[in-house]
């Protein structure tokens, strides 16, 4: 009887040891990606599992086909220019109004505008600070006439099928405030327009890869920048993400596959009839919260 009672805890016990292995064998290999083992157990590891991911997707890479991002890195003192506390308001009031004066223009004037002017802004825009300095950005500046007309043709075709298939009445609706649609003059109109392409990460000529930390928060930060220095510069530009046109776009500029289109720019000057929607911006009460 006692060895038959035995018989029965050893088996249960048996059963349960199984279970347990097989459960910790299945978790562990779902947190696993390429080598590297995550324990899910915050949102700051989400983040890592989902970049290691995204920086992945594109093939099944060994660990050793990735390099670091940065080698040895020396340190040097910090130039630091103190300012006293009244200039610092002034500083910040000026600021503030030299953004507040920046609009979303949809119709541009043909008159030309020096490349020093766009190569500085680029620049502006290539001092964004980035994860783990992978600076994950390329800038295409479009000035040629024939390129613009087949961005437009792209564009265009997209965009009907996005107005009238796609996207839907609430947001077809959300946008008529704004008056656009898929006709979009402004493409072949603006001297030029800049693509801002995301790179999940880059790739050396011997096919080493790096790793790029955050490329879309970094891409995005790049492009704020890139908008006020075009502000600051004294021109306009319109932010537009023309949706489905990625991969064309990328293929018509020989863009890698690593490069993901994010962002559109035309960059000009208003057309002299140029009118803009007369919207408000939200007081800082809504958009800011302290705890003092
Ligand atoms: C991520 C993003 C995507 C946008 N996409 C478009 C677009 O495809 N077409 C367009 O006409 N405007 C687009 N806009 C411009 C917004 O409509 C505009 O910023 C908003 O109406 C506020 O106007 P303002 O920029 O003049 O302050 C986009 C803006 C952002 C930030």
């Amino acid at each position: 009887m006692l060895n038959k009672i035995h018989w029965h805890y050893f088996v249960a016990g048996l059963f349960v040891y199984i279970a347990g292995k097989l459960l910790y064998f299945l978790y562990s290999n779902k947190t696993k990606v390429k080598g590297r083992n995550l324990v899910c157990a915050d949102e700051t590891t989400m983040d890592i599992r989902a970049e290691v991911k995204d920086v992945q997707e594109d093939g099944d890479d060994a660990e050793d086909d990735w390099i670091p991002s940065l080698g040895d890195v020396k340190h040097k003192q910090l130039e630091f220019n103190s300012l006293s506390e009244e200039e610092m308001v002034v500083r910040a009031k000026e600021y503030y109004k030299l953004l507040e004066g920046r609009r979303t223009v949809r119709s541009f004037s043909s008159r030309s505008v020096s490349k020093e002017v766009i190569r500085n802004i680029i620049k502006s825009a290539g001092t964004a600070p980035s994860g783990a300095h992978t600076e994950p950005w390329t800038y295409v500046v479009v000035s040629s006439a024939e390129i613009k007309e087949q961005i437009r043709y792209i564009i265009e075709e997209e965009e009907e099928i996005n107005y009238k298939k796609r996207m839907g009445k609430v947001w077809t609706g959300d946008l008529k405030p704004f008056r656009t649609n898929w006709i979009k003059p402004y493409l072949t109109e603006a001297p030029y327009l800049i693509l801002a392409f995301k790179q999940t990460h880059s790739l050396r000529a011997d096919g080493k890869k790096k790793m790029h930390y955050y490329s879309e928060q970094s891409l995005c930060i790049s492009v704020g920048l890139l908008i006020s220095a075009i502000h600051y510069a004294g021109l306009v530009s319109l932010t537009s993400t023309p949706l489905n046109c990625g991969p064309a776009l990328r293929s018509l500029l020989g863009r890698p596959m690593s490069e993901k289109l994010a962002i559109l720019l035309p960059v000009g000057y208003p057309h002299e009839d140029c009118e803009v929607p007369d919207l408000k911006r939200k007081p800082l009460d809504e958009i800011m919260v302290e705890f003092d």
